[in-house]
């Protein structure tokens, strides 16, 4: 059917230690999160907080096409969707905040992101907030044994859309392991009943990003950073889950 890899118990164990140390520096990034620190703070925060941990960092040194990327996080503020670029711009209250970021243990991958209010922000964008993080929790929700990839897919996009927002199609979740993409994709939007069936040992992230406005994407200059074409706010929030005969386990949560 599918490359798709099942996972032993010791590979599991393996990426529990990985999503743990991701699940330690999400939540010690949320406090580091105010008006006036920059991106490249947060990143360089995260990268001494990993390795202290005896992790590595994900994404430093992944390769897509001819790029090379060089960061610990990906840190996208406002209208950028994922893949934003730590830099020396400083956050402002208002703002939000996706934070995304993956750790290697013993050759195991762990990959989560959560979007974080910096200061007072309207109602609209927590509202925003909250129904991406409930999409990623209703998806989660769906990744059983027996049902099969897009019901995950179906319960995000249903969710988010009820709630009049967008889900983005220009990015999916995936399988991770050994790697930190693997088979399958886990695309946020389509009919339920469709792709592979899941079983135990399945190792997903799951991860939703949700626009304000339009769903459509476009690519800033930097050749990393994917923004909302329509410029509207986006929201992003992942966890790396396996599927166990007793339901979904997430392994990025503390
Ligand atoms: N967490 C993202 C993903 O799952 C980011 C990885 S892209 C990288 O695809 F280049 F920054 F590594
Ligand atoms: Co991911």
């Amino acid at each position: 059917m599918s490359g798709i890899e099942l996972k032993s118990p010791d590979e599991i164990e393996k990426m529990s230690r990985a999503s743990r140390v991701v699940a330690e520096v999400l939540d010690a990034l949320r406090h580091q999160v105010r008006p006036g620190v920059t991106t490249a703070e947060l990143d360089r925060f995260a990268e001494k907080f990993i390795v202290e941990r005896g992790g590595i960092p994900a994404f430093k040194g992944y390769q897509v096409r001819d790029q090379v990327y060089r960061h610990t996080l990906c840190v996208s503020v406002n209208e950028a969707v994922v893949h934003g670029i730590p830099s020396g711009r400083a956050l402002k209250e208002g703002d939000i905040v996706g934070l995304d970021v993956g750790v290697v243990v013993e050759g195991y991958y762990g990959d989560a992101a959560i979007t974080v209010p910096v200061g007072a922000i309207t109602e609209q964008a927590r509202r925003l907030l909250q129904i991406t993080e409930e999409s990623l929790h209703k998806g989660i929700a769906q990744a059983v044994v027996g049902n099969r990839i897009s019901d995950i897919s179906h319960a995000v996009q249903v969710h988010a859309e009820a709630a009049s927002f967008s889900v983005v199609t220009d990015f999916v979740g995936h399988g991770i392991g050994r790697k930190l993409h693997e088979e399958p994709q886990v695309p946020n939007y389509g009919e339920p009943g469709k792709g592979p069936r899941l079983k135990s040992g399945m190792t997903l992230a799951i991860e939703p990003m949700v626009n304000m406005g339009r769903p459509e994407t476009a690519h800033l200059s930097d050749g990393w950073t994917a923004v909302t074409q329509d410029g509207s706010l986006s929201a992003h929030f992942e966890h790396t889950i396996v599927v166990t005969e007793a339901g979904p386990k997430i392994l990025t949560r503390l």
